[in-house]
C-alpha cells in the first residue's frame, strides 16, 4: 500500500505514504492506486466528500523524474495517450460530484500542486519550509497535469505566467496571499480539522469553471469564466501576453521551447473551456516532453547533477572521510570564500594570511555575506555568529595544527605555493590531504613541492565562491585514490557539486573555456563585426558574450597564459589569442574591466559599451558571415576541445564533462553540456561540420580519426 484510505465522519480520507519511494511522487505505482482510491470513494454512496493529504513530510513532491525521462523516449502518441489519461484522473476528481479538499502539509511541486488544483478547496499547513509551486519548466517542461489552464484561472494570467514560466516556489504564507491556496492551518490536527469541515459544509462544490447551465443541466459549453485580472482579449491580457513573450526571447533566446509552449498554452486554452482547454495542454505537453531539450535537461542537469553530487566520481572502496577542521592560506578573494562555504557547513576553519590583519579582512567576507543574507531573511543573527565563531585568524601557522585538509589560495605564484606547502604541510593531522586552488598551474609540478605527493590535490573553485556550485578536483601524477575521496567528500559536505579530472595544462574548466574567448578573438581577427561575435555568443546560450567575458578574466591574464603555453612550446608565437591580447596590454594598455578599457569601454557613469577604436586595429569586413556560422564557430571550439580533453584522458567520464562545462562556464544546458552536443546536433552531422569548419578556419577544429570515433560511442 503507498496510499491509505480510510472513511472519517462520511469523508474519504486518501492519505499518500509511499513505501517503494523516499517521497511522495506520482509514478507507475501510485497514480493507479490513487485513482482506484478515488474510483472507491465516487462509488460509495456513505461518502459525502474526500480529503487529501499524506502522513509523510512532504504532501506530494512531484512526478517521478524517471518516468518523465522514459516519456521523452517513447514514441509521441504514446506520450500522448499517458498524458491524457493523467489528466483524465484530475477531470474526474472536479466533476465527481462530491467536495475534494486538498489538505496540503508539506511541499506541493508539480504534479503535486496540481492534484490540489483539482480539488475545490485547498488548506496548506503553515511551514515555513514547505515549498509550493509549478517548477517543470526548470525541466524542460510545461506543468501536464492541467496546471497552465487551472492555476491562471484561480489566481489570474499574470501572476500564474511569472510562477510557470520561471518556474518559481513559494512557501504557504505566500501562497496563500497569491491566492494559490484558500487557507493556512497552524497543526496537522487544524488542517485536517479544517478540511473535514469544509467537505461537509459544501455539499455541492464545483470548480467555479465548471458552472451548470440552469436551462440545459450541463456545463456551460463555452469558457465562461472570468478570469481574475483580465480574460486572454482585456488590455492587461494583451499586455501579459506581449510582454511576457519579449521577456522569454531575452531571457531564452528561443533555444528552450518550455517557456514559450506554456505561454501558448494560457493563451489558447483560457480561450476555451476546461475540456479542450485540457485537450491544448496535452497537445502541447508531448510537444515538450519530447524534445532534446527536455532530455538534458531532466538527463543531465537533474538526474546527473544528482549523481554527481552524490560523488559519482569518488573512488570506491576507499572508508567515508570527515573533514573537521579546515586550513586556508591566503585571505584574498577566493580563501575567504572557501572559508565562509566551509564554515557554512560546519567546518572548523582556520584562515591564514601573512597579517593578522589580512587575515580578518578575509573574515570580513562572510561578516558581509551574513548581513546580506539576515536582510533577505535567509538566515538569523544568531546563525551567523554561530558561523563566524568557527573561523579562527591567523598568521601563524602552528595554528594549522591538526587540520584534515589544507587548501592553499596564495597569489598564484610557483615558488610561493612551493613555500606554503612546505611550511603547512607538516601541520597537518594524520592522513591529512593539501590541497591547491590554482587556476592554472599544473598539479603535478606543484606536487614536487611536497613531502606526500600522493596527499598532494587541486581543489579548483570558481569565483565567487558561494555562488558557483562546481568545484574541480584534479589528480596530479602521484595523487591517490584516498586524497581524491578525502576531496569529494568534502566538496559534498560543503554541498557544492564535485568533478574529478586528471592534470592537464587550464585542467579541464579553464582549457575548454579559454576556447570560447579565444574563438571570439579569432573571429575578430576575421574581421567579423564585435557586436556581431557578442550577439551571437548570447544567442547560442552562453551566458556572455566571448570579447566581455574576456574583459572580465582580464586581458593580461590571457596574455600571461597564452605567453606561458608558447615558453612551454605549447603553442606557437602565431598564436591569435597571444598577438590580439599582447597588442591589447602591451601597445594599448588595455587590460579588460580591471582598468576599465578592454575591448569594452566602461564609464563610470553609465553601462559598458564595445570601444569604438577597435576597428582602426581589427577592422570589420565588408561581408559578414550568418550569424548561425558564427554561434557554430563558438560552440563547437568549446566541444572540440572537450572531445580532446576525453580523448586524452584528462577527462575521466563524459557525466564530469557535460556538468562541468554547464556549471563552471555556462555552456548551454539545453545542449545537455559539450559532450551531449554531438548528439544533441546530430553525431553524424557533428563530424562533418567539425571538418567543414577546419577546412574553412584552421586545424583547431579538426579531430583525428579516433577523436570521431570516440564520439560515436559518446
Ligand atoms: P588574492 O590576491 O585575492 O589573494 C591572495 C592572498 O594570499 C592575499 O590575501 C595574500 O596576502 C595572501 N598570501 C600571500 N602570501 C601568503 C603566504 N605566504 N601565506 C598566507 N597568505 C599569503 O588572490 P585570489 O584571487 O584569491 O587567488 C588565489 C588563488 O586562487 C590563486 O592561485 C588563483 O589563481 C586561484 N584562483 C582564483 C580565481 C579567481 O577568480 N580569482 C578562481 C580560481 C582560482
Amino acid at each position: 500500500m503507498e496510499i491509505n484510505y480510510k472513511i472519517e465522519n462520511n469523508v474519504a480520507i486518501i492519505s499518500w505514504n509511499m513505501t517503494t519511494s523516499p517521497m511522495n511522487v506520482l509514478n507507475d505505482i501510485s497514480i493507479p492506486e490513487f485513482e482506484s482510491h478515488l474510483q472507491n470513494a465516487y462509488a460509495d454512496p456513505s461518502v459525502k466528500g474526500i480529503v487529501i493529504t499524506s502522513e509523510k513530510n512532504e504532501f506530494i513532491a512531484g512526478a517521478d523524474v524517471k518516468m518523465l525521462l522514459k516519456n521523452n523516449d517513447k514514441d509521441p502518441a504514446e506520450t500522448y495517450k499517458f498524458s491524457l489519461d493523467f489528466n483524465n484522473i484530475f477531470r474526474r476528481l472536479e466533476t465527481c460530484g462530491k467536495p475534494v479538499v486538498a489538505a496540503i502539509n508539506g511541499t506541493a511541486l508539480g504534479g503535486g500542486y496540481e492534484v490540489c488544483l483539482s480539488c475545490h478547496y485547498r488548506i496548506a499547513l503553515d511551514n515555513p519550509k514547505a515549498q509550493i509551486g509549478l517548477p517543470e519548466v526548470q525541466l524542460g517542461l510545461l506543468p501536464g497535469g492541467g496546471g497552465t489552464q487551472r492555476l491562471p484561472r484561480i489566481i489570474g494570467m499574470e501572476q500564474a505566467l511569472m510562477l510557470m514560466v520561471e518556474g518559481k516556489r513559494v512557501n504557504p504564507k505566500e501562497a496563500h496571499s497569491l491566492g494559490m491556496v484558500n487557507d493556512l492551518a497552524s497543526s496537522r490536527e487544524e488542517l485536517m480539522d479544517k478540511a473535514i469541515k469544509w467537505v461537509l459544509a459544501n455539499p455541492n462544490a464545483i470548480q467555479p469553471w465548471d458552472e451548470i447551465d440552469k436551462k440545459t443541466g450541463a456545463i456551460k459549453a463555452r469558457e465562461n469564466y472570468k478570469v481574475p485580472g483580465g480574460n486572454v482579449q482585456s488590455p492587461t491580457g494583451m499586455r501579459t501576453f506581449a510582454g511576457g513573450t519579449a521577456m522569454i526571447m531575452d531571457k531564452t533566446k528561443g533555444n528552450y521551447p518550455a517557456p514559450i509552449a506554456i505561454l501558448s498554452c494560457v493563451y489558447e486554452g483560457l480561450q476555451v473551456n476546461m475540456d479542450r482547454a485540457i485537450a491544448v495542454e496535452v497537445r502541447y505537453f508531448v510537444k515538450v516532453a519530447t524534445s532534446r531539450e527536455a532530455k538534458n535537461l531532466i538527463g543531465v542537469m537533474f538526474l546527473g547533477k544528482n549523481e554527481a553530487d552524490k560523488g559519482a566520481s569518488r573512488p570506491k572502496d576507499i572508508p567515508k572521510t570527515e573533514v573537521k577542521k579546515l586550513g586556508i592560506l591566503g585571505a584574498g578573494f577566493m580563501g575567504a570564500g572557501i572559508a565562509y562555504v566551509s564554515a557554512m557547513a560546519g567546518i572548523e576553519v582556520v584562515l591564514k594570511d601573512v597579517s593578522l590583519e589580512n587575515a580578518e579582512k578575509g573574515k570580513e567576507y562572510s561578516r558581509g555575506l551574513i548581513k546580506k543574507g539576515i536582510e533577505r531573511g535567509k538566515t538569523t543573527a544568531e546563525k551567523g555568529e554561530q558561523l563566524l565563531s568557527l573561523i579562527k585568524t591567523t598568521d601563524a601557522a602552528e595554528d594549522l595544527k591538526g587540520c584534515d585538509l589544507i587548501i592553499e589560495a596564495v597569489f598564484e605564484n610557483r615558488e610561493l605555493k612551493a613555500t606554503v606547502t612546505k611550511e603547512a604541510e607538516p601541520m597537518l593531522a594524520e592522513g591529512g590531504v593539501f590541497g591547491s586552488n590554482t587556476s592554472t598551474l599544473p598539479i603535478s609540478g606543484l606536487a614536487k613541492a611536497s613531502a606526500k605527493p600522493e596527499n598532494f590535490i587541486g581543489i579548483h573553485f570558481f569565483s565567487p565562491v558561494d555562488k558557483m556550485m562546481l568545484v574541480e578536483l584534479i589528480r596530479g601524477k602521484e595523487t591517490s585514490d584516498y586524497a581524491v575521496a578525502l576531496a569529494v567528500d568534502y566538496v559534498k559536505k560543503i554541498r557544492k557539486t564535485p568533478i574529478v579530472v586528471n592534470d592537464s595544462r587550464g585542467f579541464y574548466t579553464s582549457r575548454c573555456f579559454g576556447t570560447y574567448t579565444s574563438e571570439g578573438i579569432a573571429l575578430l581577427k576575421d574581421g567579423v563585426d564585435p557586436i556581431l561575435i557578442e550577439n551571437a555568443g548570447k544567442n547560442a546560450g552562453m551566458p556572455v558574450g566571448a570579447l566581455a567575458v574576456s574583459d572580465e578574466v582580464a586581458l593580461d591574464l590571457a596574455l600571461k597564459i597564452s605567453g606561458q603555453a608558447i615558453k612551454d612550446g605549447a603553442l606557437g608565437e602565431d598564436d591569435t589569442t597571444y598577438q590580439v591580447t599582447k597588442l591589447m596590454v602591451e601597445d594599448l594598455g588595455r587590460l579588460g574591466k580591471k582598468n576599465k578599457k578592454g575591448f569594452y569601454e566602461y564609464p563610470a557613469d553609465g553601462k559598458k559599451y564595445l570601444w569604438e577604436g577597435l576597428a582602426e586595429y581589427f577592422p570589420v569586413a565588408e561581408t559578414q558571415p550568418d550569424i548561425e556560422e558564427v554561434k557554430k564557430r563558438l560552440l563547437y571550439r568549446q566541444v572540440v576541445e572537450s572531445i580532446k580533453c576525453m580523448d586524452e584522458g584528462v577527462l575521466i567520464t563524459k557525466l564530469d564533462g557535460n556538468i562541468g562545462s554547464i556549471l563552471a562556464w555556462g555552456f548551454p544546458a539545453y545542449a545537455g553540456g559539450t559532450l551531449n552536443f554531438p548528439d544533441f546536433v546530430g553525431t553524424e552531422t557533428f563530424l562533418k561540420e567539425c571538418d567543414r569548419l577546419a577546412d574553412t578556419y584552421g586545424e583547431r577544429f579538426r579531430l583525428t580519426s579516433q577523436q570521431k570515433e570516440l564520439v560515436k560511442t559518446l
